[in-house]
């Protein structure tokens, strides 16, 4: 009988499963299990510590339902989807942040120049830009498929019991012949992701807060490109440098200018904006 202990056991588990020799699936596995044994040995982790593990990640289940995936909150607090999002970002395009939970695929159309707010309070903010393609070309009939929270820091689809519409505040629009979109819409606030279950609890026990900095929700699409699901951060907000799910690059920061009195804007609006952001998307090819 082959010898099991600390060491080889790792081996005897990988070749326990029999996968496809050279698949893309037996590599992911066998580096998981590598990785998995290899911190379980560093750490000499405790049966009590093993225990603590496997009764959170019971809880994350339990505490989920369609509505709420406790485990891609988990993936958000950890870093990992931003790591995903990042080493997906290739090619040139503009860089991927996260799609969040409130995403609704049956948006709205909207045309250029509508107004998302209707009558909310808050700043009235133009957003305008182009969809480009990695060389400079403008992308003509691009959808910029847009969501948001209100400016009080809520999504409408939170608040459906307050008889509010889940489809207000998103938006499908389609890029003029230049490329360009254009709306206006009110300035988000910044909002908590869910705290009151297992991850909370593991934000409480690593003194983290629950806050996001304020943002808009884009996925932009384009036939034969790569589609791209981002967010927008605005310059010197709340939590820009301690976004609780790590959504934030650089790149993806822009500044909100106030429109002077007097100031003609150059495209044609259903409402004057007290402010105006740009925000220039590029795609890059599919492939
Ligand atoms: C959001 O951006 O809407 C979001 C992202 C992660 C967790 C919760 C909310
Ligand atoms: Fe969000």
């Amino acid at each position: 009988m082959r010898e099991i202990n600390q060491f080889t056991i790792t081996d005897a588990v990988k070749e326990s499963f029999k996968t496809e020799e050279g698949s893309r699936f037996k590599f992911l596995l066998e580096t998981f299990i590598d990785h998995l044994h290899d911190y379980t040995r560093e750490v000499n982790l405790t049966h009590d510590e093993w225990m603590k593990v496997l009764n959170f990640l019971y809880d994350c289940g339990k505490i989920s339902t369609p509505e709420r995936h406790e485990f891609i909150l988990l993936s958000d607090v950890l870093g990992f989807s931003a790591l995903v999002d990042m080493i997906n970002t290739r090619g040139g395009g503009t860089e991927g942040s996260n799609l969040g939970p409130f995403y609704l695929d049956d948006a709205p159309e909207k045309s250029l120049g509508d107004d998302l707010a209707g009558d909310r309070e808050g700043v009235s903010v133009l957003v305008h830009g182009a969809v480009r393609d990695t060389l400079g070309n403008p992308l003509p009939g691009a959808i910029v498929d847009t969501w948001q929270a209100d400016a009080t820091g809520t999504y409408p689809i939170q608040e459906q019991e307050r008889g509010q519409d889940k489809y207000d505040l998103r938006g499908k629009f389609r890029a003029d012949d230049q490329g360009r979109y254009y709306y206006t819409t009110v300035l988000p606030k910044p909002y908590t992701v869910p705290y009151d279950g297992p991850v909370g609890d593991l934000l409480r026990g690593g003194n983290r807060h629950a806050w996001r900095a304020a943002h808009f929700h884009y996925i932009v699409r384009h036939k034969g490109m790569r589609s791209i699901t981002t967010e927008l951060f605005f310059e010197n907000s709340e939590y820009i440098d301690n976004d609780a799910v790590f959504g934030v690059r650089k790149s993806l920061i822009a500044k909100v200018v106030p429109v002077r009195k007097s100031e003609e804007i150059e495209f044609p609006l259903a409402r004057r904006p007290d402010a105006r952001i740009s925000f220039d998307v590029v795609l890059a090819p599919e492939g």
